[in-house]
């Protein structure tokens, strides 16, 4: 018996096992071992919402929930935030390393010049009404791209995996910034190689008549930021989406389609955008206290507070806070920003949420930022997506490598009726 094990007794048969604890875990199939007659399938875990579970091993995001800790690759986001830029980042958590100027100027290059989508995918945008949620959009599209590259389903092809990369890292902005003219019944507006990945991007969802746009560097700069700040979190919602429908080995574009499906709920991506709107709905600093106490009587959730992991802060709503600063000396202040924090003040004074751990998460004022930006609400989760895909691909990347990973297929706890004979028609109450 080694230190690193754990002894258990089965009190129904006084059998004792020794279970190997390795990396913090107990391997879930030792405990099948556990059985009261040769004929017991054995022991199972049961974790609804994986609330205790680990279902992989990275090396790609290392979050401390506690100590308010996240690091891409073993970089502090504080730093990447400071002094990266968002392809940069990429590149970090695709391939594990900071590239060197040749290869951050090829990646750059690589990523420019895949933004381009098929005319195809216009006509396609053209099928939605005018009013379609640009999440719905996007996800559609996405899953659409999957159709004009059916090459892309050879998973275990390098060379393939690579182009796909490249091309959903370049598309999805794309396709996002076509995704609102097609709201706004503007016209779709091409990429620019000339602009960064942040710049071009605002050109494709702002250039109205202009002969060249030019984005305002400081907007330019906290967009970077705040992709940087949401290019991935560990095994989330979405992320455990893309890994588990990239387990049956389908093409990358329908699992990130899956993936954005999932950030699309409101207790995930989708609270950027119920935040602004609760926010919206309080108008006024003087309602705040009002509302903090219909939350408190259970009557509605504080959006954009709350984490599974982060228990005292959620270190990217702190970098968000500060670059909001940033985006209002440009575009003036937004009044849902003084809403926000006396929403802050007050719910990090209040035992109710203290004793929750209710923090500001990353979803709380990077919506009052995008809105200060000139997008609809409509679009904040859209603006969660496009910076996560590389999170997703990189994590569906190390999942296909992985030799512990196979088709995930958990089991269940049956309750439902025992055998019972087929009833006809007529003999039925
Ligand atoms: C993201 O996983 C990730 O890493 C996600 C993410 C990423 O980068 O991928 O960080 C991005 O999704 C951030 C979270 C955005 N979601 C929201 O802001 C929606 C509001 N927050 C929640 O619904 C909630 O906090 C979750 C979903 C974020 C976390 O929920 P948990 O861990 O399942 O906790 P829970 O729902 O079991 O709540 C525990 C207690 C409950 O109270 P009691 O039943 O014990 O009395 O806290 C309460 C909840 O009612 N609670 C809240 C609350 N969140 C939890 N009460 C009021 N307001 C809230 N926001």
């Amino acid at each position: 018996m080694t230190n690193d094990s754990l002894t258990v007794i089965d009190n129904r048969t006084g059998a004792t096992y020794d279970l190997p604890i390795s990396d913090g875990t107990i391997n879930a199939m030792e405990l099948r071992q556990i059985k009261v007659d040769a004929g017991d399938f054995g022991l199972m875990s049961y974790d609804p919402s994986y609330l205790n579970t680990a279902s992989c091993r990275s090396t790609i995001t290392y979050i401390d929930g506690n100590k308010g800790i996240l690091r891409y690759r073993g970089y502090p986001i504080e730093q990447l935030a400071e002094r990266s830029t968002f392809l940069e980042v990429a590149y970090l958590i695709l391939y594990g390393e900071l590239p060197n100027q040749s290869q951050l100027d090829q990646w750059v290059y690589d990523i420019t010049h895949h933004t381009m989508v098929h005319e195809n995918v216009r006509t396609l945008l053209d099928g939605f009404r005018y009013d379609a949620h640009p999440m719905g959009v996007l996800i559609s599209t996405i899953a659409a791209l999957s159709t004009f590259y059916p090459e892309a389903r050879n998973v275990n092809d390098h060379v393939s995996v690579e182009l796909q990369t490249r091309r959903l890292l370049s598309k999805i902005p794309t396709i996002a910034a076509y995704a609102y003219r097609h709201a706004m019944g503007l016209p779709y507006v091409y990429p620019d190689n000339d602009l960064s990945y942040c710049g071009n991007f605002l050109g494709m969802m702002f250039k109205m008549t202009e002969q060249k746009y030019r984005p305002n560097p400081i907007l330019e700069r906290a967009l970077d930021v705040l992709f940087i700040l949401h290019a991935d979190h560990e095994q989330n919602c979405s992320t455990s989406t893309m890994r588990m429908v990239g387990s049956s080995l389908p093409d990358p574009y329908v699992s990130v389609a899956a993936a954005a499906a999932a950030l699309y709920g409101p207790r995930h991506g989708g609270a950027n955008e119920a935040v602004v709107r609760m926010l919206s709905e309080i108008g006024d600093v003087k309602n705040v206290p009002e509302f903090i106490a219909s939350v408190k009587r259970g009557e509605r959730r504080l959006m954009g507070f709350g984490h599974r992991v982060y228990k005292n802060f959620d270190p990217r709503g702190v970098i968000i806070k500060q670059t909001a600063h940033d985006v209002f000396e440009v575009t003036g202040r937004n009044p849902l920003l003084d809403i926000a924090l006396e929403m802050e003040r007050i719910a990090l004074e209040d035992d109710y949420f203290v004793s929750r751990k209710l923090y500001p998460n990353v979803d709380f004022y990077s919506g009052i930022i995008y809105e200060a930006l000139g997008l609809p609400t409509t679009m904040f989760t859209v603006m969660f997506a496009i910076p996560r895909t590389v999170g997703w691909i990189a994590q569906w990347r190390e999942m296909l490598l992985d030799g512990d990973q196979k088709i995930a297929r958990p089991r269940q706890i049956y309750l439902g009726a025992d055998e019972r004979d087929y009833v006809d028609m007529d003999s039925r109450s």
